[in-house]
């Protein structure tokens, strides 16, 4: 049975409601602000990772930018589309087919980032903190990690999101999506639940439905910055609810937030 991350170009659509472009524009502008190097501030970064990237709409955008870019991913699905997307676009991308609690790629990155909470997919304690050691072990000195997650109000708020949804068009082809269904519960003592993913897919030959179980594993702030100093080598130096750098940035604590984006600088 496949997936929804086997149809990498179903997820990419379903996704498009971001602008890639802005985000990967306010990244730059954290990594301007918060990264060090031996001359303080540290400068533009360089070279860039994207974590668990899927299509690796961000990687894509930070090589059109002139960026050394480098995406990895576990499904080869995934991998397989981010490298033919970035030949056809003309950039040059390295995708790397590895787990992100494990890989060793030899060499340092000046800025690393993790998208749309793909950190959920972090189902213990110890994946999480064996993740943050290998983004710590893969940054320059002085280095940024962009760790992008939901915002906890949805699982902890008043009146906790289970389930979304919501419909995309591009170029004549239109995704419904829900991601989580009203009966989907986050199990109170392991914080993960089986969220029902359904992708209906129209304007491209026949019908499409693709329907998915996927483990999705909460993280509260609380837990998060625990892990980060179990884990060792990286520091929080920000946080943020949004994409917004400068005048335009977003407290966690904003009402308006509605992402946990947390920045650890290498120590
Ligand atoms: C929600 S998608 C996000 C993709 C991408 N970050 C984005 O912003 O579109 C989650 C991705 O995480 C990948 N993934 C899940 N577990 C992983 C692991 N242990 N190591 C590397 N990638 C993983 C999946 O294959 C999938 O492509």
């Amino acid at each position: 049975m496949t997936g929804i991350y086997d149809h990498p170009w179903v997820y990419e659509l379903a996704c498009s409601f971001r602008d890639v472009p802005a985000e990967t524009g306010v990244l730059l502008a954290w990594a301007a602000e918060h990264r060090t190097g031996e001359h303080r501030p540290g400068g533009p970064p360089a070279t860039v990772l994207e974590l668990a990237a899927g299509p690796a709409e961000h990687a894509r955008e930070f090589a059109r930018r002139g960026l050394a870019a480098t995406a990895l991913d576990l499904n080869p699905e995934m991998c397989a589309y981010a490298a033919g997307a970035a030949k056809r676009q003309g950039v040059e991308l390295a995708v790397v087919r590895d787990d992100m609690t494990r890989f060793d790629l030899g060499r340092r990155f000046d800025l690393i980032v993790t998208m749309l909470d793909s950190t959920s997919h972090l189902m213990t304690l110890d994946a999480f903190v064996a993740h943050l050691r290998r983004a710590a072990a893969h940054l320059s000195p002085g280095g940024l990690y962009v760790m992008e997650m939901s915002h906890p109000r949805d699982r902890l708020g008043d009146e906790p999101t289970v389930s979304t949804g919501w419909s995309v068009e591009r170029g004549g082809v239109r995704a419904d999506v829900r991601w989580g269904e009203p009966s989907d519960r986050l199990d109170p003592v392991t914080q993960i639940a089986d969220d029902h993913v359904t992708v209906t897919v129209e304007g491209r030959g026949e019908p499409l439905v693709i329907r998915d179980v996927v483990p999705y594993r909460f993280w509260s702030a609380t837990e998060l910055d625990a892990a980060v100093r179990l884990a060792g080598g990286l520091a929080v130096v920000a946080q943020y609810g949004d994409f917004g750098a400068g005048e335009d940035a977003v407290a966690l604590t904003d009402p308006g937030a509605w992402r946990m984006i947390t920045l650890l600088r290498a120590a």
